[in-house]
């Protein structure tokens, strides 16, 4: 298929034959990261804009790394270290990175829709690196190709999203890109911390963990975020711990082979013990070495560079 997009804002937007696409690609550049030489010449004069407003270890290493390997042009901004602190405006900022003259911008903002906006301002491809509460197609995609290279398919998977999805912009990205892809999805957590809107989705809520384990695949376990909750949502941490912290005694009602995923960052001894972190069946760190193959896949997809090579 011929990818046309010019901008990954979310997975609201793809259709499954383009996530399908995005995922195969991915797999491509997984061969060469797994190479003696891991850098190909692919996007050699494209420009990139890292543009990070918010907090990030995974998200930003794995751009960086991504546009490495692929050979571009990388510039880095971090909102501390930039004119935002003296009071310049989003809008300020995107027409100055305009002047510039970039090809691609990957932005992270606490804002949802800055990517959006990002795009009716400036001339390039916009990669959304995380908005606010509302995407993060990036982390989603990684986290499908997990699953798919686990399981060989993600049709007919039985995947329970566990924790704050209310907070949640893993949560919305994975929903939409897993349910696009044929799997079955439950969220489960505290009933603040579900919100109304998922029930749209097509997608099981409830508040009983047991229940939501019985036949389970994969437990995707979500970090509590507390620096986004404006009102206490649940007790406290430790009531929280005692009905939904992942140990292996509470593992005791799932599949023996159950998967654990988690976008990190962890806090263990909260929402997942130090065991279960570690344990064969956690495929964290797995997500984070395919996070760069799908970074490299979106970079070359919206690079143009894809279209040139069919043409
Ligand atoms: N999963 C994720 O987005 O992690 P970072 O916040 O470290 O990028």
């Amino acid at each position: 298929m011929t990818f046309t997009r010019r901008h990954l804002f979310g997975l609201e937007d793809l259709s499954s034959e383009e996530i399908e696409h995005i995922l195969d690609t991915a797999f491509s550049f997984k061969e060469v990261l797994e190479r003696p030489i891991r850098i190909v010449p692919t996007l050699r004069g494209v420009s990139v804009l890292n543009l990070f407003f918010e907090d990030s270890t995974r998200t930003r290493i794995s751009f960086e790394l991504a546009e490495k390997r692929l050979s571009a042009e990388i510039t880095n901004f971090t909102k501390g270290s930039s004119s935002v602190s003296k009071g310049e405006s989003l809008r300020d900022t995107a027409r100055n990175i305009e002047a510039m003259k970039v090809d691609l911008v990957v932005v992270r903002h606490s804002s949802p829709g800055t990517p959006q906006f990002l795009a009716r301002h400036l001339d390039c491809g916009i990669i959304n690196a995380g908005d606010g509460q509302h995407e993060h197609p990036t982390q989603a995609l990684l986290d499908i190709m997990t699953m798919k290279e686990r399981f060989g398919n993600i049709k007919g998977l039985k995947v329970v999203i566990l924790g704050d999805i209310l907070h949640s912009r893993v949560a919305r990205s994975d929903i939409f890109g897993l349910k696009k892809m044929g799997a079955e999805v439950i969220l489960c957590g505290p009933t603040t911390l579900l919100p109304r809107f998922v029930n749209a989705l097509g997608v099981e809520t409830t508040t009983n963990l047991e229940e939501a384990l019985d036949g389970a695949d994969v437990l995707y376990i979500l970090r509590i975020q507390k620096e986004r909750e404006k009102h206490t949502l649940f007790p406290s941490l430790q009531e929280y711990v005692k009905l939904y912290g992942i140990t292996r005694s509470r593992l005791a009602v799932a599949k023996e082979d159950i998967v654990i995923m988690h976008p990190g960052p962890i806090n263990r001894g909260i929402e997942v013990s130090y065991e279960i972190a570690d344990s064969p069946g956690a495929l964290i760190l797995d997500q984070v070495t395919n996070g760069v193959a799908v970074r490299m896949a979106v970079l070359y997809l919206l690079s143009g560079r894809a279209h040139e090579k069919q043409s």
